[in-house]
């Protein structure tokens, strides 16, 4: 499979530059910047991209690859700091801007270009730098310009191509077309990476690494961990045994529908074990938070290891690791850090002497759901809300009881309900509600009540890192906290959460 490389410098894009060029059909790696070089040409890249990065190339401090990247016998593709770098170390001269460009940009052509090969002679761009181009270094040629600064250059003799725009970003309309243009006309490279060759391949490094040892996973529930399973289930058939743990603070009916998915849909071979009574004893009179996540995640993997006993002699753990929390370690300064998958069986392998599998390391999430769609996982389930590992235990503020999880539960589903007759679920990133640990006073027929608040969230988002409360229409706000109060005995009061992250956070605990 061809593969190109990236170079990570510390840019907030470099992970985007590596999905446009997957999105392109070619497989492509994110590495350290100080990866040895001897290591990058083991991979045998057909391309090699210096990404763009917060410093200048001047500043002691600034990160510099092995001087032999500069000598790679292949195409060399420079964006932003990827390009001053190599202006200056190939002997150009790169200075401080008279004035910092951040934002669009109308970019012009100046001459013949590979890389803009059938590009409009003026389109616009999108750039964020303070340092620029003052000399060419020998050979190569200005092929565009904005008003400020010089916007890509070449060196096509010796296959060296630098961007000052970023072409990976949407504000750069066609920067598909440019990224398109250096892996298909310069890198040759044939667009052999689209999700059902990943999955053939996968498929094919689990048969040959697990065989028929007894492998066990633990679903979260998730999609993750759902595609996971569903990978290594196709390479291994029923050698893999899934296990699937209500631990008390689940959804409604979330353990019994998710089993009957899992079993009969997808044919898994999956233990669903009730532990609830475990889980409850041990929060029963706990109140804070962190408290509460440690004692989930103690006690879930105290159930798996006892499945994996009662199975006896489990050699893997299957795990629904994603790319960015593999590459999130490797970065200069990172990109801005990644939330992390909460697999909650973290201690699990170094315990139990196990080896991990994980077949989703070098996937992005849009592309775990288009595997999960491939392997037949059902639509509704790909696009479902983020839930966390500790469930509705971080969702009831204070301690968690019985009668609150039965209220929560409730007035859970209404959310839930609501959103989707309004077709709002899929236009947020997460809904649900939450339990406050206060009572207000209410009338109700003509009676005076006293009883619990819930609090409804929706936020919109993109990652989960930072989130916009969601405008939700009055209309459906109305029906949502009509239905709770009416619907939910022991609530009489509901309030909607009008905060952002930051400063606030998207749970409450
Ligand atoms: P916060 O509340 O930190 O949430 O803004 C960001 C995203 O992470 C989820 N979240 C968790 N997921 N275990 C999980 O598996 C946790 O302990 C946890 N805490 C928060 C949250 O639902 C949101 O999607």
């Amino acid at each position: 499979m061809d593969k190109v490389l990236i170079l990570d410098f510390g840019s907030q894009y470099t992970q985007l530059i590596a999905r446009r060029i997957r999105e392109a059909n070619v497989y492509c790696e994110i590495l350290p910047y100080a990866t040895p070089f001897s290591e990058i040409v083991k991979r045998n890249p057909k391309g090699l991209v210096l990404s763009g990065g917060p410093q200048s190339v001047f500043e002691p401090e600034s990160p510099h690859p092995d001087p032999a990247v500069y000598d790679f016998d292949g195409p060399l593709l420079g964006i932003c700091y990827g390009m001053q770098l190599m202006a200056y170390k190939c002997g150009g001269r790169v200075e401080p801007a008279a004035r910092r460009e951040y934002g669009k940009a109308q970019l012009r052509r100046s001459g013949a270009s590979c890389l803009l090969e059938g590009l409009p002679e003026t389109m616009q761009v999108w750039m964020s730098h303070g340092d620029n181009i003052g000399a060419l270094p020998p050979g190569f040629r200005v092929v565009a310009e904005t008003s400020n600064a010089i916007a890509a250059v070449e060196y096509a003799e010796r296959q060296r191509y630098g961007l000052q725009f970023h072409p990976e970003v949407v504000h750069t309309p066609l920067g598909k077309d440019v990224l398109h243009n250096f892996l298909y006309r310069i890198c040759h490279c044939s667009g052999d990476w689209n999700v059902a060759s990943f999955i053939e391949e996968s498929v094919a490094a689990i048969r040959r690494r697990v065989g028929r040892q007894k492998t066990l996973c633990a679903l979260s529930g998730g999609v993750d961990s759902s595609v996971a399973a569903l990978l290594v289930h196709r390479a291994v058939g029923d050698h893999l045994t899934c296990v699937f743990i209500d631990n008390g603070v689940l959804r409604r009916n979330e353990f019994q529908d998710v089993l009957a998915m899992f079993r009969q849909h997808l044919h898994l071979n999956v233990i669903g074990v009730d532990a609830s009574d475990r889980f409850l004893t041990r929060l029963a009179g706990v109140a804070d938070p962190e408290t509460k996540r440690k004692i989930i995640g103690e006690e879930f993997i105290r159930v798996v290891e006892d499945e994996a006993k009662k199975i006896g002699d489990v050699k893997f753990l299957v795990q629904g690791t994603l790319y960015p929390d593999v590459i999130e370690s490797v970065s200069v300064k990172g990109p801005s850090a990644v939330i992390k998958s909460h697999h909650n069986v973290g201690g699990l392998p170094e315990e139990m002497h196990l080896s991990l599998v994980e077949p989703l390391r070098e996937l992005f999430k849009d592309e775990v759901r288009q595997v999960g769609r491939e392997l037949g996982l059902p639509d509704a389930f790909v696009r479902r809300h983020p839930f966390p590992g500790p469930g509705l235990a971080v969702r009831i503020i204070g301690e968690v009881e019985p009668a609150g999880l039965a209220i929560l539960r409730e007035a859970d589903k209404i959310v839930e309900q609501e959103i989707r007759r309004a077709g709002f679920y899929d236009a947020v990133w997460q809904a649900f509600a939450v339990l406050l640990p206060v009572r207000s006073v209410g009338v109700m027929g003509d009676g005076r009540t006293y009883e619990n608040v819930i609090a409804v969230r929706a936020v919109q988002s993109v990652d989960g890192m930072t989130a916009d409360w969601a405008p939700l229409p009055h209309d459906l706000l109305e029906a949502i906290s009509s239905r709770i109060v009416n619907e939910v005995r022991g609530v009489n009061r509901v309030v909607y959460d009008i905060s952002s992250k930051p400063p606030s956070t998207i749970e409450w605990e």
